[in-house]
């Protein structure tokens, strides 16, 4: 115990001397972003909230480069995106060259990676950004890149060493499908082998199960140190598709696993349904054939009722404004980032009309009514089918709109396009 203040208290004062020497320098001290990093040997909860960042698989697939990824941490400063709370900057798949055949080390592909990651990493920090990478539990990669299976710890440490805050940890090339009684023995096993490997450096990385679903990590996300976990296969630039073998789901697919997984979320652990295909337009590495404008403005709004990781995809250095109108919207994100930590949860749902509701701080509650539905529609919910108290009023604030917003006491009723999402926020008024 006596151990762990002193420890608190030496790392208070490292930050405070830190501070004051770049103060002293001329130089602002570095804004704190979503949450300040904390050295794991506190103890303290990583990923208080969903972890938002951008990350270059959606975008970029296999064109990782140093070049592209000190682009993309200038555009998250320059943009407003790193002020919104987006955090990391994290590679995905294929930034390898390989694993030395003496020493075991992974290392980056010299030709794309010139500098080394420590370098980059330096550079993301400098700008008050933090740096992901991306490996695997398996022998490969899911794009046959090396993966960690048997290298966990030394695989850990030199991630550690190079300075990277989020490890994504995939599931290819694992052949547990058919273990006995189903009980995911082996998946358990090998992301709590890099868990620990992860949390035995000292530094705090945020680790990030990719296993997809289908081995419920919901049940065993947090036990093996993760903060969030895949709850579906990979959303790609589609509205609405449904998985076949190897394929990609839709983003109307995805939610409709994570909506019932409410309960397996909150501080320090989150149902992830994939990253954001906002603003991609059929122009990234993923395609699909792309979604319209109301269709991203869905995705951002349930992805935040749903407490999700909020993992941006497209090309941020040439956003499009109605992309940074989508991807900027403090109020959104608010509702995603709100301290009470919980997901939302479907309360309503007829005729393709649903309506989803998340408990906030403060005596606070949002509401996202949403249409399935290929035409407009009308959607009409009373406060007892939106599980609110009929006696109750509310202030009521639109978050797309940015405004005030009346509705007739007791009941929501309201116009809808295809696709569309409406998102409140209301207050209790004082009786
Ligand atoms: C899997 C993951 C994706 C991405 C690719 C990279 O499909 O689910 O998110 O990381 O691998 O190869």
């Amino acid at each position: 115990m006596i151990k762990s203040i002193w420890k608190v208290f030496v790392w208070s004062l490292y930050v405070f001397v830190l501070v004051h020497v770049s103060a002293c320098k001329g130089k602002q001290p570095e804004k704190i972003i979503t949450e300040p990093i904390v050295p794991a040997s506190t103890g303290q909860m990583l990923a208080k909230t969903p972890p938002m960042g951008w990350n270059s698989w959606n975008g970029l697939g296999e064109k990782v480069s140093e070049k592209l990824i000190k682009e993309t941490a200038d555009a998250m400063v320059s943009t407003g995106l790193k002020d919104a709370g987006f955090a990391y900057v994290i590679i995905d798949d294929f930034w390898h060259g390989g694993r030395d055949s003496v020493t075991g080390q992974l290392f980056p592909d010299p030709k794309r990676f010139p500098s080394g990651m420590k370098a980059l990493a330096d550079y993301v920090h400098s700008k008050g950004l933090r740096f992901g990478i991306y490996s695997d539990a398996g022998t490969k990669t899911c794009g046959h890149q090396p993966g960690s299976l048997g290298h966990e710890e030394k695989d850990a440490k030199l991630f550690a060493s190079w300075g990277i805050d989020y490890l994504k940890y995939d599931y290819c090339y694992c052949t547990d499908y058919d273990s006995e009684n189903n009980d995911y023995k082996m998946a358990i096993e090998r992301y709590k082998k890099m868990g620990d490997a992860l949390k035995a450096t000292g530094r705090p990385i945020i680790f990030s199960i990719c296993e997809w679903g289908p081995r419920s990590p919901w049940l065993w996300g947090k036990d093996v140190g993760g903060q969030l976990w895949r709850t579906s296969y990979d959303v790609n630039d589609s509205w609405d598709k449904p998985r076949n073998d190897n394929s990609p789901i839709g983003i109307q697919t995805s939610l409709d696993v994570d909506a019932n997984l409410e309960r397996f979320a909150g501080p320090g652990g989150w149902n992830d349904p994939d990253m954001l295909v906002v603003g991609l337009k059929n122009n990234g590495n993923i395609k699909g054939g792309g979604c319209n404008e109301i269709e991203y403005h869905t995705q951002m709004s349930m992805w935040c009722m749903l407490a999700a990781p909020l993992m941006i995809g497209c090309d941020i250095r040439g956003m499009d404004e109605t992309t940074k109108t989508i991807l900027l919207n403090k109020d959104i994100i608010g509702i995603d980032q709100d301290s009470l930590g919980k997901q939302g949860f479907r309360v309503f749902r007829k005729d393709g009309l649903e309506a989803f509701k998340k408990p906030l701080s403060g005596n606070r509650v949002a509401i996202a009514l949403f249409n399935r539905n290929s035409t407009p529609k009308k959607i009409t919910a009373t406060y007892k089918d939106l599980e609110l108290d009929p006696k109750t009023k509310f202030k009521i604030y639109d978050v797309w709109k940015h405004a005030a917003v009346n509705q007739a006491e007791g009941i929501f009723s309201l116009e809808l396009n295809a696709h569309e999402c409406q998102v409140f926020i209301l207050s209790a008024m004082e009786k």
